[in-house]
């Protein structure tokens, strides 16, 4: 019976999904392998909660001590989306301890959260990217000079952000100022990004059994003007449809671009890849190493298209971390 930590919670604006995505692997952790501990991470406060009672980690070597009894796990299910889950920062702490855990390394994990410097990886592979500008706060950049050099439509988003959080479409040129200023709110570079108009689909992909499968294409259909914030967490607000309706050729077509990124950015776990699908080409978005795993949630859907219980897919997950070992 291994100990697995779920830790869930995070300091970004997805705590609140973090939490009902942690919530949710608890409650699908096959019993008969597993003794799942779910803990919250918020800020320096890591804790393990027995009714209203809180457990402490002891960060020294990530263990929990309930009355005499010390608990260390053999592996960590990471299930915080944003910093520090879906970034490296907690992959790193975990790597300098020793303990496994089931999302991509350190490296990876840092590499994709930034979105500007991730597409210049997938734009060496070959796959189409929009064209952008990655902003740092303290840089030389003008409007004038954004506008020169990209055309309008824009989106306006934090480079290492996520859910949509303080992110724009810029359709007029007055309205770029104060997209800029939103976004540098959130984070101190952004990415401005050339508006890619298609349909939004989305490829899960995972190693089992030393093996990288590709889920049922999705495709994403938003009420709003995109899938925005609203669109993501309110009921109603977006369609999901697995499998989506496009060809055999075009669904082989964005699983073997997926395929091909999740091995040459080296992921491991379950990743989504999003793109804008042109009808002709696939403009790849970005890629979510910690997508999200509540009931509600794209992988779940994919997985189940896939013929894989929520219980399966996560016995897969920790099964294929600790065979790394
Ligand atoms: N270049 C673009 N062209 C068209 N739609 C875009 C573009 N960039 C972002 N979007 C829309 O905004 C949403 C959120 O953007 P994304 O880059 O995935 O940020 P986040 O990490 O916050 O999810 C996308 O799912 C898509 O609907
Ligand atoms: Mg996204």
């Amino acid at each position: 019976m291994l100990n697995v930590a779920i830790v869930a919670g995070g300091d970004s604006g997805e705590y609140g999904i973090s939490m009902k995505s942690g919530k949710q692997v608890e409650l699908h952790m096959d019993r008969s392998l597993f003794r799942p501990f779910l803990i919250e991470i918020r800020g320096k406060n890591w804790n393990y909660r027995i009714g209203r009672k809180n457990f402490p980690i002891d960060k020294n070597d990530f263990s929990l001590s309930i009355g005499k009894r010390k608990i260390r796990f053999d592996l960590v299910f990471i299930a915080i989306h944003g910093t520090p889950g879906e970034n490296g920062r907690l992959q790193g702490y975990l790597d300098m301890l020793g303990i496994p855990y089931t999302s991509c390394d350190v490296t990876t994990s840092a590499m994709t959260f930034n979105k500007g410097f991730c597409k210049e990886v997938v734009a060496s592979c070959g796959i189409s990217t929009a064209k952008s500008m990655h902003l740092f706060k303290w840089g030389a950049h003008t409007e004038a000079g954004i506008l020169r050099e990209l055309s309008l439509p824009v989106f306006v988003k934090p480079n290492n952000g996520g859910s949509s959080v303080g992110m724009s479409k810029v359709n007029q040129k007055k309205e770029l100022n104060t997209a800029l200023i939103k976004a540098f709110h959130e984070d101190g570079e952004i990415l401005v990004e050339e508006f890619v108009k298609g349909r939004e689909l989305t490829c899960g992909v995972i190693k089992t059994n030393g093996k990288i499968i590709t889920f049922p294409v999705t495709e994403i259909i938003p009420k709003n003007e995109y899938f925005d914030f609203e669109s993501k967490y309110k009921k109603g607000m977006a369609a999901e449809v697995v499998p989506a309706d496009v060809t055999l050729q075009q669904s082989a077509q964005c699983q073997d671009i997926s395929r091909l990124l999740y091995a040459k950015l080296n992921c491991k776990g379950v990743v989504r890849f999003d793109y804008i699908f042109t009808g002709a080409d696939f403009y790849f978005l970005e890629v979510n190493t910690v997508p999200g795993l509540t009931a509600a949630s794209i992988v779940p859907k994919m997985a189940r298209a896939h013929g894989w219980s929520f219980t399966e897919l996560i016995t897969r997950l920790i099964g294929e971390e600790k065979s790394r070992q």
